[in-house]
Parts: structure tokens; sequence; C-alpha cells
């Protein structure tokens, strides 16, 4: 197969999945069939016993060394539900705070017979390093990595919007907000355009855009109400203070005055557009509360489809990794 470096780490030989990094480079079929898997997930949340066995026997280590709720907890969710072991290491407390490095807790982690590694961390890289150079035999589902990528995020973003909207290529989607900092816009990027979208927009202060935008096939707006013209699908994103080294902004009234989404603004968009925001939200900063929590909005569905995405590419990491293993098995 003929893809990006990038992308070859994340596959077995024959295309499967078996680490989940960043969605750079990732082959359309391979988006569908995991959002596919997830769409089918979605229902094990309704049902009397919210479980299925297909990582029974299986350990999981979810490493969070950066703050998390939404995400950690619907991955705990997620593996629990298909029937894995769970272990949550608690960065804080564990021997990470004693001195001993990532790769020293890694290996002791590896040495336990873990199966997967849920990993965020603030360097961009992290997970593409781990799966790389460190545990490559034990499936690496990258949670968020620094301002690079957020794949599962993008991913859930993808599933709110197949499952509410026409397919991808007949929609304006625009992200507003902090996109120079944010993971999560670029895995969006990647996923809509490899999706099909034609139209998307990236609206924000020119502080806040990144410079080379346009080469990722997206057009660019520093007037919201220009951008939001006609959209079906509104993702709001958070000023990513804590990534932010200067001033970007002169302050978040005047912010919320320019690029805030509010009822008055909607109405730019489509009738029928969607509203989403992958939390956590600032009220009254980047969104009104009445368009928070209106009818348009999506954000507390997003939540619930997160798990069913998590689900689906935690089994089939885990058993891209295991066909990988049979094939390392039978060439020896
Ligand atoms: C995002 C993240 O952590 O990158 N949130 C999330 O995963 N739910 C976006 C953000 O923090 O603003």
């Amino acid at each position: 197969m003929n893809l990006p470096p990038s992308a070859q780490l994340q596959l077995t030989e024959t295309g499967e999945l078996r680490h989940f990094l960043s969605i750079d480079g990732l082959p359309k079929t391979l988006l569908e069939r995991i959002l596919d898997t997830a769409n089918s997930f979605v229902v094990v949340g309704n049902q009397e016993v919210k479980k299925v066995p297909l990582l029974r026997g299986k350990t999981v280590v979810n490493l969070f060394f950066e703050n998390s709720t939404r995400t950690r907890s619907t991955f705990e969710l997620a593996a629990q539900r298909l029937s894995a072991d769970v272990l949550n290491l608690d960065i804080n407390t564990s021997a990470t705070s004693k001195g001993e490095s990532l790769l020293d807790t890694l290996r002791n982690l590896r040495a336990m017979h873990s199966d997967m590694f849920v990993v965020r961390h603030s360097q961009s890289g992290a997970a593409h390093f781990i799966a790389q150079q460190v545990t490559p035999n034990v499936a690496i589902i990258n949670a968020g990595d620094g301002r690079h990528a957020h794949p599962t995020q993008a991913m859930l973003d993808m599933l709110t919007i197949y499952r509410h909207k026409a397919s991808f290529d007949q929609l304006k989607v625009a992200i507003v907000g902090d996109i120079l900092h944010s993971r999560v816009a670029r895995d969006q990027v990647h996923a809509l355009t490899t999706l099909g979208c034609q139209d998307v927009r990236l609206i924000g202060p020119n502080t806040l855009l990144p410079t080379a935008a346009e080469e990722l096939g997206v057009t660019t707006y520093n007037d919201l109400d220009k951008g939001l013209e006609d959209v079906d699908v509104i993702i709001m994103l958070r000023l990513q203070t804590e990534r932010m080294d200067s001033a970007f902004l002169p302050s978040a009234s005047e912010y919320y005055q320019a690029y805030g989404l509010t009822r008055q603004r909607l109405c730019k968009a489509k009738s029928d557009a969607i509203v989403m925001h992958p939390g956590p939200i600032n009220r009254g900063i980047e969104i009104e509360s009445e368009v928070a929590d209106g009818e348009q909005s999506l954000i507390l569905n997003q939540v619930g489809y997160g798990i069913a995405i998590r689900m689906a590419v935690m089994s089939m990491a885990m058993s891209g990794q295991m066909q990988q293993r049979q094939i390392m098995e039978a060439n020896q």
C-alpha cells in the first residue's frame, strides 16, 4: 500500500488498524469502517446489559499524563463495555512522580502483559513515539498529544455528523475559534476532507489560524458572520489558553463579541444546522448558553457517541495487533 509513514505505522501489512495515533493519511475506507462499526455500538449503551465480549481477557491501561474528564471516562467505559480489564494509572501518585521515566513506566506495564495503552500527553508526538520506539506490540490509542492530534475526538465528531446529516460531500462545515492550538481541529480537517467534504471553513482571528491552512484543502475566514453563511455544521472550539505562550487575544469579552456563537449569529447558518463542541465549553466566551443548551446543539450527544467510537477503534486495533502477531509468528 502506498501510504504516508504516519499511516503505515498505524496499520498492519494488510491495512487493518493496529494503533490509532492520528487521522492524517488514513484511507477513506478505513474511516468509513470505523464509523460503521461505531454506529453498530451506539445501541450497546441502551441495552439492559451494556457489554459485548470483544476484549474479554485483554488488559487496557489508561495513561493520562494531562487532565481530562470526558475523554478519560469514556475510554474507561468503552473498555469496560468491551469486557476488558481496565487499569487507570494515576500519574500523580504513580512512580512517574517519583522520577521514573515514561519509558520505564511503560516497560513495567508491558511486563504486566498489558494489551493496549490509551495515552494522553502534553507533548506532541508522544503516542507515535511509544508506538514506534517503545511498545510496538501493544496497541497504542492516542487520546490527545499536545496540539498535534486527537483522532478519537475527531471520529466521534464525524459519527455525530454521520448520524444527523446527509453524506459528507454535500455538507458545509465551519470550525470556529482557536484552530492554531487545537489538536481536535487538525484531525477534524483530515477526517472531513478524507470523507469527501468539499467545503470546510476555519473561522477565527488571524492570530489563532494556522498559516498554511489552505494547503489542507480548507478556506479561512476572519469574519464569523460571513463564514457561517449557509453552513450545515458548526463546530465550536475552546480557547486553549494553556497552550498560549503570549497574548493572542485582546480579552475574553472582545473575543466573545467577535467569535462567540450567539442565537443571533446562529441564524446565519442553515435553519437545521447542528452545533457541536468537544468540551469543556466556556459559556459566554465561545458560546452563548442558550445556544449550548438549545435544540440545535448536539454537544451532549457527542459524549455518548464518544463511547461508541472508542469501542470501535479499541476493538479494531486489538484485532489488528493480534493479526500482526500471527503474521510475525508465521514468518519466524
Ligand atoms: C479537547 C482536548 O482535550 O483536546 N477536549 C476533549 O478531548 N474533550 C478540546 C479542549 O480541551 O478544548
